[in-house]
């Protein structure tokens, strides 16, 4: 072979290289490597070819095809970057249209999602959020709230002691309601407070449809100069009509705790017969046209007076009540064990 044979051929051999490259990824970067400058590859054979060419000429060509060589290289290198990570061979057929993996979305429970609805009322009558410790002592949980040492009140609430002692002595407890919070507000800030907390209370008791050793309640708590029943019915008021609808209707019954005076027990009227009370006994109200949703009252002196709050200069009302009521009400779930099973068909109803 002469030189010039020689020249035309590895001027052939970098078109048909050039091709191929052109059209990957018809062909990948390793199998054109292997083609062109394999041992055996086509740029090889051709360099054996320079033995039978003259020395002068032959150093001339072998600088050519080195040149060649490296161009190829690197243009082998620039195609292998971009068909990914090594190994990772761009097919032709991928289709970049097809539907993705489908991403299920997560969802609040029912239960988280009621306290924000309830948390989202309160915050926009003008309260803050306050929070206190599930363990509780005894002062806060009872002795504060005016529970009198062995007063049957006590009673009222079957309570969980953790076989801790406090500094004075007294069992620690996990707490039986969420009143305690209004003691702990009442220490940390001066009047005029207006606070709410929601959480999570613990009572020993056989769990059925409509109570669990473990549920959740809310707390408020409102002390300011002049504060009167009237302002605790009005509050109350607004904000079960933000949560139910302007239709529903709230109401007032005597009742007793120890930590307000005069107490009462707070009735909704009943959203499913819309307080119908009629024949047809609804099986929510059991025909009476009102639910029971919360306790409430004006807060006690002796409440006021244990947390160096001037009973003569300051007045407050406080409410509290279960919130698993309220979320069974709002999602229309009829037993409370259903609220704590993590059923999907009962989670994915809030979005
Ligand atoms: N803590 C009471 C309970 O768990 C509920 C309650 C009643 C809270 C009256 C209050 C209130 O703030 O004023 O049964």
């Amino acid at each position: 072979m002469n030189a010039t044979t020689w020249k035309e051929k590895l001027s052939a051999i970098r078109d048909s290289f050039s091709i191929s490259v052109a059209k990957a990824p018809a062909e990948s970067p390793e199998a054109i490597e292997l083609r062109y400058l394999g041992r055996k590859g086509e740029l090889a054979l051709l360099l054996r070819d320079l033995k039978d060419i003259p020395i002068e000429e032959r150093k001339v060509l072998g600088a050519l095809g080195n040149t060649a060589k490296e161009e190829m290289t690197a243009k082998l290198d620039a195609l292998k970057g971009a068909s990914g990570p090594a190994g990772f061979v761009l097919k032709s057929d991928l289709d970049l249209t097809l539907p993705g993996w489908p991403f299920p979305k997560g969802s609040l429970h029912p239960l988280t999602h009621t306290m924000n609805r309830l948390a989202e009322g309160f915050l926009k009558l003008g309260f803050t959020m306050a929070d206190g410790p599930l363990v509780e002592d005894d002062y806060h949980n009872f002795e504060a709230l005016n529970f009198p040492p062995f007063h049957p009140a006590r009673d009222m609430q079957d309570t969980f002691y953790v076989g801790v002692k406090d500094t004075s002595g007294k069992d620690m407890l996990l707490r039986t309601h969420t009143s305690p919070v209004q003691i702990r507000s009442m220490e940390k800030q001066d009047p005029p407070l207006r606070v709410f907390h929601t959480g999570r209370v613990f009572r020993s008791e056989a769990v059925d449809a409509s109570h669990s050793f473990a549920f959740h309640q809310i707390e408020g708590l409102y002390v300011d100069k002049g504060v009167s029943m009237a302002d605790l019915k009005w509050t109350v008021d607004a904000f079960m009509k933000d949560l139910f609808g302007s239709s529903v209707k709230t109401r007032f019954n005597p009742s007793y705790f120890p930590f307000v005076e005069p107490g009462a027990e707070v009735d909704m009227s009943c959203i499913f017969c819309k307080g119908a009370n009629s024949a047809a006994r609804c099986p929510v109200c059991k025909g009476t046209g009102w639910l029971e949703l919360m306790g409430a009252g004006m807060v006690h002196p002796n409440v006021l007076k244990g947390c160096k709050y001037d009973p003569e200069k300051w007045s407050g009302f406080a409410f509290g009540g279960g919130i698993e009521r309220f979320a069974m009400l709002l999602y229309g779930i009829g037993d409370m064990r259903m609220l704590y099973e993590n059923d999907l068909r009962i989670l994915k109803q809030v979005q």
